[in-house]
């Protein structure tokens, strides 16, 4: 039988709970998953193409059919590349489904041969997305278990410079211990 290879597009700045949760599940049902991230000058993201990248590694490194990549330009166009079938999309809400509906069915005009497939995160995550993670943290507020643990401490370290060189600190010293 051939390879299910699908696509998880995304900007994950940062990566989420949620996003695991579908990544998770993505990779029950598909022989291959790659976590696409879109790679957008015009956007100005809070974390870099790379630390989105290593972060997401790190954190699908147990699912062995799970792999990283980033992509510019259309969606249809690198999942073709890659020799995907599918793009696979999180519906968290009533209130995802009109931006993800439209961008299916423009993607379905794009390239007809690919064919979105919607999952639904665990609904403990349901109002959980990287732009309210953003904000809270960016506002002192608590974001613990919306993001993994080592996303929280890259958010930490990121606004707060002085939690950076404490963290720094304690690794030496623990180093010279
Ligand atoms: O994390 P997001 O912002 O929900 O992801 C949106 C993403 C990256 C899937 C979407 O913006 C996208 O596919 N961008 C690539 C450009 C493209 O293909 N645009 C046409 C899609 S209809």
């Amino acid at each position: 039988m051939h390879k299910a290879i699908a696509i998880y597009p995304g900007s994950f700045d940062p990566p989420t709970n949620g996003h695991l949760d579908l990544i998770e599940r993505g990779s029950r049902i598909f022989s291959e998953l790659v976590v696409a991230i879109l790679r957008n000058p015009e956007k100005s993201p809070m974390f870099s193409i790379n630390e989105r990248r290593q972060m997401l590694a790190g954190l699908t490194a147990h699912l062995k059919n799970v792999r990283v990549d980033t992509f510019d330009g259309l969606t249809v166009q690198y999942a073709k590349k890659i020799g995907a079938i599918s793009i696979l999309r999180g519906i968290r809400a009533v209130s995802d489904y009109e931006y993800e509906l439209q961008m299916a069915l423009m993607n379905r005009k794009l390239e007809p041969t690919l064919e979105t497939v919607f999952m639904m995160p665990a609904g403990k995550y349901s109002y959980v997305s990287s732009r309210l993670v953003r904000e809270v943290a960016q506002a002192g507020g608590q974001i613990k278990g919306l993001v993994p643990d080592v996303v929280v401490q890259k958010l930490r370290a990121k606004l707060d410079p002085a939690y950076k060189l404490q963290d720094i600190s304690e690794k030496k010293r623990k180093t010279r211990a």
